[in-house]
């Protein structure tokens, strides 16, 4: 039986010919590529400035210091995201505050920042989850209103959009370049932003704070991108408006054929680039997941992997419990029992359609 994977990276000769062109220049470390691929990825997003770094946790760390973030500081973000999201606010030395999400998006309810605002209060981190964008016009006002930076954490949505604006363009933005990522780099990150001296910060902090070789002025540490990792960045960008598309017309398969579980939703005016195709499937007793583990059991038997994101929101991790987070933020909570993310990546055949949608739809959905 063939297995259908989760994710798979989408990579062909424009990437080995231009890693093996890197290797054959000599030149491995940062350089005029790793520009090239800065100056491209701003050009996608339609931001002045670009700073490629070597993860995307980096970028949220470089990011959050360049915008001042640090000891006494306190990080608005979403409870329902990868730990790093989280994680690099606290390597900044700040607090991150979690707000709940809603189930329309998976993504952070603006209407329910105000009320965790504090005069701590220095930035907020909306998450793009899955690759849908957040509520930005909700959030830039609120922003606005409380002179409050917005760092986006776009690591999942390369290339989504409100309207004609791209994410990473409402405030700072950072991607990863992850393996699995809607493109990748293996790993890797971009920084963007419209401010030219956040980007000159940004790119002082990710060279060890140096403004002139071995001249350190200000907190910084090695968070550089390869020359091998932008080569094949660029290889990857040229083809993402296809690898999107092919994510959307696999997501609108999905939607059109799939009974006994909740779809996901685009929200109207929005360009959701599926980085997951995440599926609720409820319970009969809320606070249980057996529904979801049930079919997920069920679709590995029939040879379809699949995945959960997330198993646990950020703030019931064991680490954060122990750091004294005690929050109650039911939605996520409810949300963690209730996803299954299902293959969408752009390798997918007809047939891989057709089987999955099978498995699904066969599956008995009594817990
Ligand atoms: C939402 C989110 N934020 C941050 C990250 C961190 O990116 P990286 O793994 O490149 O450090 C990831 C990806 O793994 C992510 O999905």
């Amino acid at each position: 039986m063939k297995i259908i994977p989760i994710s798979r990276p989408f990579l062909g000769d424009e990437e080995k010919d231009a890693v093996l062109a890197v290797l054959e220049s000599g030149q491995l470390a940062q350089g005029p590529r790793v520009r090239q691929f800065e100056e491209a990825f701003a050009a996608m997003c339609g931001v002045q400035e670009a700073v490629a770094v070597s993860s995307g946790t980096g970028a949220l760390m470089v990011a959050l210091l360049a915008h001042g973030v640090g000891p006494g500081d306190e990080v608005i973000t979403s409870p329902f995201t990868f730990a790093a999201t989280a994680n690099a606010v606290l390597f900044a030395g700040a607090r991150p505050v979690f707000v709940d999400v809603s189930d329309a998006d998976f993504n952070i309810d603006p209407s329910l920042i105000e009320a965790k605002l504090t005069p701590r209060t220095k930035a907020l981190i909306p998450v793009h989850l899955f690759g849908h964008p957040c509520d930005m016009a909700a959030i830039t006002a609120l922003a606005e209103r409380h002179h409050l930076a917005v760092i986006e954490d776009a690591c999942q949505a390369h290339g989504a959009a409100v309207g004609e604006r791209k994410v990473g363009s409402f405030g700072s933005g950072c991607f990863s370049f992850y393996a699995t990522k809607n493109i990748t780099t293996a790993e890797g990150g971009m920084i963007t932003t419209n401010d030219p001296q956040l980007a000159e910060r940004a790119r002082i902090i990710r060279d060890h704070g140096q403004t002139a070789r071995y001249r350190a002025e200000t907190k910084g540490y090695n968070f550089r991108l390869t020359e091998i990792a932008a080569a094949i960045g660029l290889a990857q960008l040229a083809r993402l408006p296809e690898l999107n598309e092919r994510r959307r017309a696999n997501a609108r398969y999905l939607s059109q054929h799939l009974q006994g579980v909740i779809t996901p939703a685009e929200r109207a005016g929005c360009y959701h680039v599926y980085h997951q195709y995440t599926v609720r499937v409820p319970s009969p007793r809320p606070d249980g997941s057996q529904a979801r583990d049930t079919l997920s059991t069920r679709l590995e038997r029939a040879g379809i992997q699949t995945a959960v994101h997330y198993p646990l929101a950020v703030h019931q991790q064991p680490y954060y419990r122990d750091l004294g987070y005690s929050d109650s933020l039911p939605v996520a909570e409810r949300l963690s029992r209730e996803v299954l993310s299902l293959p969408v990546h752009p390798a997918l055949t007809p047939d891989d359609l057709e089987r999955i949608v099978a498995a699904v739809n066969e599956s008995p959905r009594e817990a």
